[in-house]
């Protein structure tokens, strides 16, 4: 197959190429530099120059492909609407591109913008995302609805943390605030969980989910339903060595700053109905592992 990805040159779309390449299937890879050009000619796919917001350029990538991945995301969250909305208007032009052609489009959400119903432990594949309205960054998710019911064969692939040895995500700026405040930080009993996967779990998830996903599937990449945020806080310490404290929740803005709201939520979510549909198991190392593996010398 024919596949175009955005965002082929990020943290997941790097891992996405050769996973892709491995499996038989030819990657078209957008990118905005020499260098992302250069990467991806290196890595044996076809870079296609172009900006994520040039829509004109991406519906002409999309219709030279049998099949679409889209994990471009511009992550400056001072700025979360607008992206959001970008995001939204760059899925309606793959949409338009696709449309009623049968070709799989992938779009890429997070675990963390599903609404939890009451009485529930974790989400789940079945449970809607936050409105737009209230969670900007559920435009995404709004945006292929709104295509699905144009005919169009669109997937949403929901991510947890990422990991590797190298990237966390959000746990990055965990470790930069301990640093600056000498000590490593967790709300009350810091039972609240973090969902997780590894990154190569993650990219094979996108790559079955590409050959056999069905029209309309949502689908949570999820390894680990839920580590607990004092258990990330401990490993962070040893890490650092420093000391680990449990703060209130009152306390947690004069630490954590914008990131308050969220270092307290319980994000924990499942994955059981896409290992049952799509017969993915993850495999990788745990987010704990990860983070142990790190090279905490150069912190
Ligand atoms: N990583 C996670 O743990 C996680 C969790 C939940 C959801 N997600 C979602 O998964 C997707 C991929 O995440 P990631 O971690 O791989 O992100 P990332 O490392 O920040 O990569 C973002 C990618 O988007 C590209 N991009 C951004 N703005 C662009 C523009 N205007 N034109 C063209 N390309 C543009 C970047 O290109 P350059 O290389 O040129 O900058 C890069 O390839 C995103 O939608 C993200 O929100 C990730």
């Amino acid at each position: 197959m024919r596949v175009f990805i955005t965002g082929a040159t990020g943290f997941i779309g790097a891992h996405l190429v050769p996973e892709l390449l491995q499996a038989g299937h030819h990657v078209i890879g957008l990118c905005r530099s020499e260098e992302g050009a250069k990467k991806l000619a290196q890595a044996g796919a076809e870079p296609f120059f172009g900006d994520v917001n040039d829509l004109s350029r991406l519906r002409a990538g999309a219709l030279s492909a049998d099949g679409v991945i889209h994990t471009a995301f511009n992550h400056d969250f001072a700025r979360v609407r607008q992206h959001s909305e970008e995001d939204r208007a760059v899925i309606e032009a793959l949409g338009e591109a696709l449309t009623g052609s049968g070709k799989p489009l992938i779009v890429t959400s997070g675990t963390g913008l599903v609404e939890r119903r009451l009485g529930e432990d974790c989400v789940i594949e079945t449970d809607t995302h936050a409105g737009s309205a209230k969670t900007p960054r559920a435009a995404t998710e709004e945006a292929a609805n709104a295509i699905l019911a144009k005919n169009v064969h669109v997937i949403v692939m929901r991510l947890p943390q990422v990991h590797d040895t190298h990237h966390q995500g959000r746990i990055a700026h965990h470790i930069r605030l301990a640093k600056e405040k000498g000590y490593v930080a967790y709300i009350g009993d810091g039972q609240n969980r973090l969902p997780a996967v590894h990154v190569a779990d993650a990219v094979r998830l996108f790559r079955v989910a590409l050959e056999h996903g069905r029209p309309g599937g949502f689908y949570h990449a999820v390894a680990e339903e839920g580590v607990a945020m004092r258990e990330i806080a401990q490993v962070i310490g040893t890490g650092l060595r420093l000391p680990v404290e449990s703060i209130t929740a009152d306390a947690a803005s004069s630490y954590f700053g914008v990131l308050a709201g969220l270092a307290s939520l319980d994000l924990a979510a499942s994955g059981d109905l896409t290992r049952q549909e799509l017969g993915w198991t993850p495999t990788g190392p745990s987010l704990l592992s990860d983070l142990r593996q790190m090279e905490w010398a150069s912190h």
